[in-house]
């Protein structure tokens, strides 16, 4: 045990300071291709949809020109399974040269010429979770080394094929290497997802330090019940999570899948909700090029973007499950504000929930609420009003609820530091 001990000494002394390198005050937002596209590697017969520089291309042309990256979706992350099965003479990872001819120099300066940051994927073990070459203790200095040289902006480290004692040592020893090449990197640590997520095993607090974001649980699939039961884990495990959440470290509950297969407009717009008031990495895996329209709209719905990049960056709880099945999650955000989101798990038809602020724990005062989805304002609350909501089965009602007296005291001096919420939402409908 005592190398593993000397490595946590090291790990605290040296590392507390490791990535503190000023980015990812709030979550990150991007696509990512993992859930759509896994690992596809078969070109000749899935030319479109392989994992190649050309689908990363295409999404960057997408993110650049549909609208993506002015709303803040900046990253296009590659997943596993874009390494050749070897490493080059010198040891280094190298690209698999049918499917990335260009390499990924050329891919990171085709994506950063779009204003927009690339990111990658590497396994801390002896293989990647699919069987590419993986990064061992040995191995991780150069790694960091080429990521830095090729322009990478992101790492997501997966932990496939190793010990908890080697992931210990490795998941910080990739921190420092990053923080080492002197280029500003995203640090996303898969590490917690196999330690069970909770305490005593993962320690959230060390997590922050050298992470700055990290899967927590299982992998998401397109499909609601694969939602429902990320949810259930966050919310039932969140005393532990959310106190670990702030500027420049993330609980990520994994991809938007929203514009795939598996969720009906509803399950989209709960996705989307519980996402922003999670602080979630807003991280899309769909196809950009066939995205339909209701689809976008939800993804591209700028008050639950601006509710997600809140500057507070304080991650939201669930403050209710009823016996009805409808839940409520609620996130305090900057300028007194606060987000609501009522979730329903029924199976019927829309219900009608009957509740007031001051039943949700909200103090005395006058109140206006801003539907995020139907854009509809609800003026003169005060805590004790009733209030009737209509949640659809499996959809959600979201709601940004700020103090009357603030609305009026923004609208008397429009130029002055404005939150990004005002701003998103003048942009969008000026109900102020
Ligand atoms: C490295 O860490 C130091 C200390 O936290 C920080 O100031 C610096 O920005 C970091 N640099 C990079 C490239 O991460
Ligand atoms: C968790 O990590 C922090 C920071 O590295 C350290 O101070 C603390 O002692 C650790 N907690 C436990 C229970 O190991
Ligand atoms: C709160 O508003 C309701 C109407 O929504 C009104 O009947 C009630 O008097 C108000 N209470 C206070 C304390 O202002």
């Amino acid at each position: 045990m005592e190398p593993l001990v000397v490595t946590q000494l090291l790990a605290l002394i040296s590392l507390t300071w490791a990535l503190d390198n000023g980015l990812l005050k709030t979550p990150p937002m991007g696509w990512m291709a993992w859930e759509r596209f896994r690992c596809n590697t078969d070109c000749t017969n899935d030319p479109q949809n392989c994992i190649s520089e050309n689908l990363f291309r295409d999404m960057a042309d997408r993110m650049a020109e549909d609208g993506w990256k002015e709303l803040g979706f900046e990253y296009v992350i590659m997943d596993d399974c874009w390494m050749s099965r070897q490493r080059d003479g010198q040891g280094k990872l190298q690209a698999d040269p049918a499917r990335f001819p260009g390499g990924i120099a050329k891919l990171a300066r085709y994506i950063h010429d779009r204003g927009l940051k690339l990111g990658i994927y590497a396994d801390m073990g002896t293989a990647t979770c699919m069987g590419f070459p993986g990064t061992t203790l040995d191995k991780i200095e150069i790694d960091a080394q080429t990521f830095a040289s090729w322009g990478v902006d992101y790492l997501k480290f997966d932990g496939c094929n190793s010990s908890p004692v080697e992931q210990m040592q490795g998941y910080p020893l990739m921190s420092k290497a990053l923080n080492a090449t002197g280029r500003p990197m995203a640090y996303s640590c898969s590490w917690p997802a196999y330690l069970g997520g909770l305490p005593p095993n993962v320690n959230y607090t060390l997590l922050g330090d050298i992470c700055h974001l990290w899967r927590n649980y299982n992998d998401i699939q397109d499909s609601w019940d694969s939602l429902q039961g990320i949810i259930d884990w966050f919310s039932n495990n969140q005393d532990n999570l959310q106190p670990a959440a702030g500027p420049g470290r993330w609980n990520d509950p994994d991809m938007l899948i929203i514009g795939n297969f598996g969720l009906s407009l509803d399950q989209a717009r709960s996705q989307m909700a519980l996402w922003a008031v999670m602080a979630a990495p807003l991280i899309m895996s769909n196809d950009l090029r066939s995205l339909d329209n209701r689809a976008r709209a939800v993804l591209q719905n700028r008050v639950a973007i601006a509710i997600n990049q809140d500057p507070l960056g304080v991650q939201g709880r669930r403050l209710l499950q009823e016996k009805s099945r409808i839940e409520v999650y609620w996130r305090p955000l900057a300028h007194y504000a606060s987000a609501l989101v009522f979730l329903s798990r029924r199976t019927d038809m829309p219900y009608l929930y009957h509740t007031s602020l001051a039943k949700l724990q909200y103090p005395a005062g006058n109140y206006e609420a801003y539907d995020v989805f139907t854009e509809a304002v609800v003026t003169g609350l005060n805590a004790t009003t009733e209030l009737t909501l209509s949640i659809n089965p499996s959809g959600a009602v979201m709601w940004y609820v700020y103090q009357q007296a603030d609305a009026l005291h923004y609208h008397q001096r429009k130029t002055s530091s404005q939150s990004s919420f005002h701003k998103a939402k003048q942009g969008h409908h000026s109900v102020l």
